[in-house]
């Protein structure tokens, strides 16, 4: 499937509602979507969320990173808190494709490493290279 990633729009927020209403219980659809919306218009400057359209421009998957800046490790640290998938489009290569745009985005801004925000499922992070570490959980070191 031919995946472009591009920065998240404000009209995303009804996709990327349908992508998280289906893997979380008890939300609210006109609810979440303005609660997304409100998040979308917040992050601006440090924060970017990113989409995963196809061809025909259909949002199949986004994710959020934060850029957080760091005195003592060299340069600034990327927190990855969410990436998701719409089920359909799941083993298709999109999550690569939006944590590898992640991935440069990060790096172009000097990122030493991308840490995740992220509990739960890991082999799909441990797969594209994260490592774990003590105390620190999975991370991805982006130092050439
Ligand atoms: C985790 C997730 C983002 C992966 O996206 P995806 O588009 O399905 O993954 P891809 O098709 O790009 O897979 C890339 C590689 O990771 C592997 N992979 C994917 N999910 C995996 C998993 N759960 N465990 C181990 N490997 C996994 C694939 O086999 C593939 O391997 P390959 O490069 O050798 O072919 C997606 O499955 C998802 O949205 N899951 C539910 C939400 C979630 O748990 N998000 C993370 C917390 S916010």
């Amino acid at each position: 499937m031919k995946t472009t990633v591009r920065k998240a729009l404000l009209a995303d927020y009804r996709p990327i509602a349908r992508i998280l209403l289906e893997q979380a219980q008890n939300q609210e659809l006109l609810s979440l979507e303005a609660k997304i919306k409100k998040g979308l218009q917040l992050a601006q400057g440090a924060h970017h969320p990113m989409t995963a359209v196809n061809e025909a421009g259909r949002v199949l998957g986004y994710a959020l990173w934060h850029l957080v800046p760091r005195l003592d490790i060299g340069g600034p640290e990327a927190y990855l808190a969410e990436i998701r998938v719409e089920k359909v489009a799941q083993g298709q290569g999109v999550g690569k494709a939006l944590l590898a745009a992640v991935q440069a985005q990060a790096q172009a801004q000097g990122c030493v490493r991308i840490c995740l925000g992220i509990t739960g499922e890991t082999g799909f992070f441990e797969k594209q290279g994260f490592k774990r570490q003590n105390n620190l959980g999975l991370t991805l070191e982006l130092r050439a």
